[in-house]
């Protein structure tokens, strides 16, 4: 499943006074692990979220497993994103948010009486294989940043992707919890051959976990390439 994002460009923004993405070109193979670098601005949650085919293009396409995203398209099973902050339901217990990935998929009719057993059962080996088990019937704001964060990502993976798209997954997180988050999403690339697309601010962690870092600044791509000379990539942009 290749993302192939063809010079892609988003509408002029008056309050920047250029396109937020300008005339990005890159393609990503099925089973890369990658970084998306740049400060703060830059675009890089922005790409991700065209990606997913949430922001309209002025210019360019993008194409995911040959397929054209846009905005039309609703439901892409093959995809998921983890947006910046978790994005989880605090008052929920972390099986709860867990299966409000399993939403898009199942009819009103099959949630009515609660979610089907097997979901419950496939979230809480999901919760179990992401060292959360003991933790599954906890509301998810009595949990840890770290934890929180491996919880958003069991619910991105109940759908079973081919494809994660993660937003600042280690934000804010101490660097063991920072580790723990990366150490998860090597091991679904390297287990199960997940794309793993992961917008990062450590370059330590950039360089330990991704082979293949894109780098963006003010909506272009500076640098694409391997991780090892990234701190002059940086420096120099
Ligand atoms: N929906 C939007 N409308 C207008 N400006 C936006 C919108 N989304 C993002 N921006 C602006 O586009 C720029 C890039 O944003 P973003 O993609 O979030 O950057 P990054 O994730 O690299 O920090 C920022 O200056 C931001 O303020
Ligand atoms: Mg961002």
């Amino acid at each position: 499943m290749t993302i192939e994002c063809e010079k892609i460009t988003t509408p002029y923004s008056a309050n920047l006074n250029r396109p937020i993405l300008n005339n990005i070109s890159c393609q990503i193979e099925p089973g890369e692990f990658v970084t998306l670098l740049g400060l703060n601005g830059a675009g890089k949650s922005t790409l991700l979220r065209s990606i997913v085919g949430l922001v309209p293009l002025e210019k360019g396409v993008i194409k995911v497993n040959g397929i054209v995203q846009n905005q039309q398209q609703k439901h892409r099973p093959e995809m998921a994103m983890l947006f910046q902050g978790g994005g989880l339901i605090r008052q929920l217990t972390a099986i709860e948010n867990v299966l409000c990935g399993r939403l898009g998929s199942l009819s009103a009719w099959q949630t009515l009486w609660g979610f089907p057993k097997r979901d419950r059962r496939l979230a809480l080996e999901l919760l179990d294989r992401l060292g959360l088990k003991e933790h599954a019937y906890q509301k998810t704001a009595y949990l840890s940043g770290g934890q929180q964060q491996r919880v958003a990502i069991a619910r991105a993976l109940i759908q079973n992707p081919k494809i994660l798209l993660a937003d600042e997954p280690t934000t804010g997180l101490d660097i063991l919890a920072a580790k723990q988050v990366m150490e998860t999403l090597a091991q679904l690339h390297s287990e199960q051959g997940i794309t793993i697309v992961v917008v990062l601010h450590d370059l330590a962690l950039a360089a330990a976990y991704a082979q293949r870092a894109i780098v963006l600044e003010a909506g272009r791509i500076i640098y694409d390439g391997k991780c090892h000379n990234l701190p002059e990539v940086m420096q120099a942009g």
